[in-house]
This record gives structure tokens, C-alpha cells and sequence, in this order.
């Protein structure tokens, strides 16, 4: 069985990270889900999305796995996904320019293979979304994104999130409850 496993890696459980936490239990079965590095707290907050433990990656027993980066020089193919058991992302906001910050998941896991999804940076939720696509047969060139999400914010401004989103059957992925969240809030 196939495990999406997502390190928490921000101090906090910021909204945006819960609520793109909550779109991937909306995307992929509850069984399927890991989240790892939390504290007691965060764990009993994401239990309802899915696993959670308090242990640090490092530590955590892994089955074949494979770390999802950006900086990758392979891209994850269909046809080798079969290899993976364990797929491994940071749990991390977007930031613009990029921050590396997958380095630090590279630097904890030294000999864990790595692949990237192309050199776009994606959302934690989209890059999990991917990665489920390519593990079902789809190779990533067929695969439609969108980059750069605009949400209109009223009074003719607008709010650009410079990432990459999947686009499916004509509709592009992006958690309707973030959505509501970034207007209400009007911002970052
Ligand atoms: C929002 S991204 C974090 C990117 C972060 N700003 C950085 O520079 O590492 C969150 C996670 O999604 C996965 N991810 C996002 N885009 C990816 C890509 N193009 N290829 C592989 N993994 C990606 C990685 O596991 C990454 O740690």
C-alpha cells in the first residue's frame, strides 16, 4: 500500500496549512495519510484527515521510499512510481522566490531517492494530488496545470498565488475552504 507522507515543517499550524492539509483528506483516503513532526496538539487537530504522529522523519520505519523535490534531477515516472511505497513531502507554505526548504528533508534523509514533478513549485496539496496521478498510470506530460492562481478580492483587486495548480476534467484544484479563507481574510 502506498503512503503519502507529509513533514510538518512549519512552527505552527498556520490556517493555510490546515486548510490545504484538509483539501488533501478531501483528495486522498484518510488510510493513505501521514502527517509526521507534529506536536501532541497538531496531531489531535489533523486526526480526522489522517494519521498523524508525533515522531520526527528521521526516526519513522520507511517502506521504499521516495522524497518529492523540486531540485530532484529525475522526474517521478509512472512506470518506476511502482518502486515507491513511502512518497514523502514537505509540509511547508509556499514562498516566493523558493526557499528550499525540501533541502532541509534532503539533509535528514540522505539516502532517500528524490524525483521532482517538474520545476514549478506546487502546493503540499497539489504536489500530493500529482503524485497520485502519476502512481495511477497518468505520466506527467499529460498532466494540464495552471500557474499563477488569481483570486479576485473585490473593489478591483486581485491576489496572484505564483504556483502550480493541476488542472482537472476543465476545473483547476484549489480547496474551495482556502478560497474562502484568502477573500475573507482579503490577503496574506
Ligand atoms: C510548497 S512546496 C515547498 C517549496 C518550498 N518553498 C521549497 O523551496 O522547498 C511543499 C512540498 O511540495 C512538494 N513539491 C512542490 N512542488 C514540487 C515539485 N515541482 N516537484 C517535487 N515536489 C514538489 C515538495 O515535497 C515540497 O517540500
Amino acid at each position: 500500500m502506498i503512503r503519502f507522507i507529509i513533514v510538518h515543517m512549519e512552527k505552527r499550524l498556520y490556517k493555510w496549512a490546515f486548510l490545504e492539509y484538509k483539501h488533501i483528506g478531501e483528495l486522498i483516503s484518510r488510510d493513505l495519510v501521514l502527517f509526521t513532526n507534529l506536536t501532541k496538539t497538531m496531531a489531535k487537530t489533523l486526526s480526522p484527515i489522517g494519521k498523524t504522529t508525533t515522531e520526527t522523519i528521521e526516526r519513522l520505519p520507511l517502506n521504499r521510499p521516495c522524497l518529492l523535490d523540486p531540485h530532484a534531477e529525475k522526474t517521478l515516472a509512472p512506470e518506476e512510481s511502482k518502486q515507491f511505497s513511502d512518497f514523502i513531502f514537505g509540509g511547508i507554505l509556499g514562498d516566493y522566490p523558493p526557499q528550499k526548504r525540501t533541502q532541509e528533508l534532503v539533509t535528514l534523509l540522505p539516502h532517500v531517492p528524490r524525483r521532482n514533478l517538474g520545476k514549478e513549485q506546487m502546493s503540499t496539496d497539489t504536489a500530493i494530488f500529482v503524485t497520485k496521478k502519476i502512481c495511477d498510470g497518468i505520466p506527467l506530460e499529460k498532466l494540464v496545470f495552471h500557474d499563477e492562481y488569481t483570486i479576485p478580492m473585490g473593489e478591483g483587486m486581485e491576489m496572484n498565488l505564483p504556483y502550480r495548480y493541476l488542472v482537472d476534467d476543465g476545473k483547476i484544484i484549489f480547496s474551495d475552504k482556502l478560497l474562502a479563507y484568502l477573500k475573507k481574510k482579503k490577503g496574506f
